[in-house]
C-alpha cells in the first residue's frame, strides 16, 4: 500500500473502510462548495455512501485500474486526490483531485498533485498524464498549468454536472525522458 508522507503534516494514503464517517463528514460540511463541481456530491446523503465510495476504491485500488488516496492535512481528512483511472495497456494515468474549502487556498492540492505525479512516473512506469478540468473552472486549471501541464483540445459536453453540459479542457503531461 502506497502511503506518502509529504511533510511532517500532510500525508497521503489509500482510502481505507474505516475513513468513511470522516470523508462523508467534509463533504456533508462542505456539499454547497463542493457540489459547484463535483458532480456526486448530491448523491453522497449517508456515511453508508461514502462507505460505499471507498469500498469502489479498494476494489479498483487491488485490481491497479485506478487509485485513490485521502489528503490528511494535521491529521484530518480534508481531500481526495488519486487516478480516476489506470490504462495500462498505454501507461497513461487520469488524475483527480479535490479538496475542501477550508484547506484550500494554501498550497497543499499543488503539493499533492506533485507527489502523485512522481509517483505516476516513478514506482507506477507511466508515461503520460491527462487532466480534465471544466471549462469554467478556473482555480482548477491554474494546478495543471502550475505543474507544466499543456492544453491538448477541449471536449465538448464532456460532463453532466446537475442539470447541465459542461465542456472539459484536457492538459497532458509527458514522463520526463530517461
Ligand atoms: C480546484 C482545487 C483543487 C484548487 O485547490 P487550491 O487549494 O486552490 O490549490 P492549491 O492547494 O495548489 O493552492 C493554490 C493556491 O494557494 C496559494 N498558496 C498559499 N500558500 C502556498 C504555498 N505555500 N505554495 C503554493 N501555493 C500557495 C497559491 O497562491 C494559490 O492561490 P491562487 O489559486 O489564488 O493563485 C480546489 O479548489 C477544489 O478542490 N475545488 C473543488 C473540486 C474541483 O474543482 N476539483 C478539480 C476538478 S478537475
Amino acid at each position: 500500500m502506497w502511503r506518502h508522507s509529504i511533510n511532517p503534516g500532510l500525508e497521503l494514503r489509500p482510502l481505507q473502510p474505516t475513513d468513511a464517517a470522516a470523508l462523508f463528514a467534509v463533504v456533508d460540511a462542505h456539499r454547497a462548495s463542493l457540489r459547484e463541481w463535483l458532480p456526486w456530491v448530491d448523491a453522497t446523503r449517508t456515511v453508508a455512501d461514502s462507505a460505499a465510495y471507498i469500498a469502489g476504491t479498494v476494489c479498483d485500488d487491488r485490481e491497479t485500474r485506478a487509485f485513490t488516496c485521502g489528503i490528511w492535512s494535521l491529521g484530518r481528512l480534508v481531500g481526495v486526490i488519486g487516478h480516476n483511472r489506470i490504462d495500462w495497456a498505454h501507461r497513461i494515468g487520469f488524475p483527480a483531485y479535490w479538496i475542501a474549502p477550508d484547506s484550500a487556498g494554501q498550497g497543499i492540492m499543488t503539493l499533492c498533485c506533485r507527489a502523485v505525479i512522481e509517483h505516476a512516473f516513478g514506482e507506477l512506469g507511466l508515461r503520460q498524464l491527462v487532466v480534465a478540468v471544466a471549462t469554467d473552472n478556473h482555480r482548477a486549471q491554474k494546478i495543471p498549468r502550475r505543474l507544466g501541464f499543456k492544453q491538448v483540445s477541449v471536449l465538448k459536453k464532456a460532463e453532466w454536472l446537475h442539470d447541465r453540459h459542461v465542456d472539459h479542457i484536457i492538459y497532458s503531461l509527458a514522463a520526463p525522458k530517461t
